[in-house]
């Protein structure tokens, strides 16, 4: 069942920089993302039209969107949670828009202030208007493998919202264990739910490494055939809503394993590291990433 062939997300410059206490400036996260797709990426997941407010790390969304040169082939996402934030982003062309909800009741209301029901309510204009732009609408559903306010999360209330997404019209799941407490044979449980409801190109991971879980999580969902996942530039990462929470699987880590299991991906993991130097210069830290540092460390020596 293993694919020969997978498709990476960074969310790096959105998931990743939305949780830095410093504020980046938008030119060097748009940097970041030139560097991303010059890396080979296909799609970056570049920033969320939230409340600045909640979020202030985000408030230079539309700077940030209007500062990409774009390539032709690579698709930049956005988060929406609601018609206010998808009325700011449509002037930017987002290829793709990004609504969130969670798996479990308690973190619904701590992400976005509201109920599981109003907030996928609250998704039905967005993705409905989404798609009379032409544009996808992917669903992130938060809190699949476990949530910091309720603890555990079952299959049952992860297919719950699967259905809600599929019943209005979301055309794309992402299954997200925010806190990374998952462990391979939950990922694959919580995994089946979502195939159930999506076929298998429209279904992805999205795995923070808290405990160390993502590489075999993600290693567990391509023995199901799964080809879609989320990862993040140099490990960056986190939600400012689930404290604790580190950063997803680095993209340079996942992108080794890839690469040793001979699975396409069209990504140069040299350019990768370059782009997680980049980033880890700009924040004054170290990637998180192990292959990323080892890469880097094994420049060092050469030099
Ligand atoms: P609310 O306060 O319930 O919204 O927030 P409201 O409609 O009552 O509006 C209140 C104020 O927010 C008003 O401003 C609105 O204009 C403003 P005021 O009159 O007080 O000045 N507002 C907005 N401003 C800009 N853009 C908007 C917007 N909407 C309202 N779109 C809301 C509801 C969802 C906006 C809020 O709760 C919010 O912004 N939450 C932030 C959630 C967030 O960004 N979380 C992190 C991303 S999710 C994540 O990381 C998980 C993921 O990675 C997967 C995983 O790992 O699990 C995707
Ligand atoms: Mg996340």
């Amino acid at each position: 069942m293993i694919p020969h062939q997978v498709t990476l997300v960074d969310v790096g410059p959105r998931d990743g920089l939305q949780n830095e206490k410093q504020q980046v400036d938008a030119a060097h996260k748009v940097e970041l993302i030139h560097l991303l797709q010059a890396a080979g990426l296909r799609e970056i997941e570049v920033t969320s039209f939230v409340s600045p407010k909640w979020v202030p790390q985000m408030s230079d969304n539309a700077q940030v969107m209007a500062g990409i040169a774009r390539r032709v082939g690579v698709r930049y996402s956005v988060l929406t949670p609601n018609m206010q934030g998808f009325e700011a982003a449509l002037p930017l062309k987002p290829d793709e828009i990004v609504v969130f909800g969670a798996a479990s009741e308690a973190f619904s209301q701590r992400n976005i202030n509201c109920s599981i029901e109003q907030s996928v309510e609250r998704f039905r204009p967005v993705v409905a208007a989404a798609h009379a732009h032409g544009i996808k609408a992917r669903a992130a559903i938060s809190c699949a493998l476990g949530c910091p306010y309720q603890g555990e999360v079952s299959p049952d209330e992860v297919e719950r919202v699967v259905v809600l997404m599929k019943a209005i019209g979301v055309d794309h799941c992402g299954v997200a264990d925010t806190i990374g407490v998952g462990t391979p044979k939950r990922a694959q449980a919580a995994m089946e739910r979502a195939l159930k409801h999506y076929p298998l190109a429209e279904v992805s991971g999205h795995f923070h490494d808290t405990y160390g879980q993502a590489l075999a999580n993600i290693y567990a969902c391509l023995e199901m055939g799964l080809s879609h996942f989320d990862a993040s530039i140099a490990g960056l990462g986190g939600c400012p809503y689930a404290k604790g929470a580190t950063g997803n699987v680095a993209t340079e880590d996942v992108l080794f394993m890839l690469n040793g299991l001979g699975i396409e991906t069209g990504i140069d993991i040299e350019r990768l590291v370059d782009a997680a130097a980049f980033i880890s210069e700009v924040l004054g830290r170290k990637p998180v990433s192990r292959s990323g540092n080892a890469l880097l460390a094994k420049r060092g020596a050469a030099t």
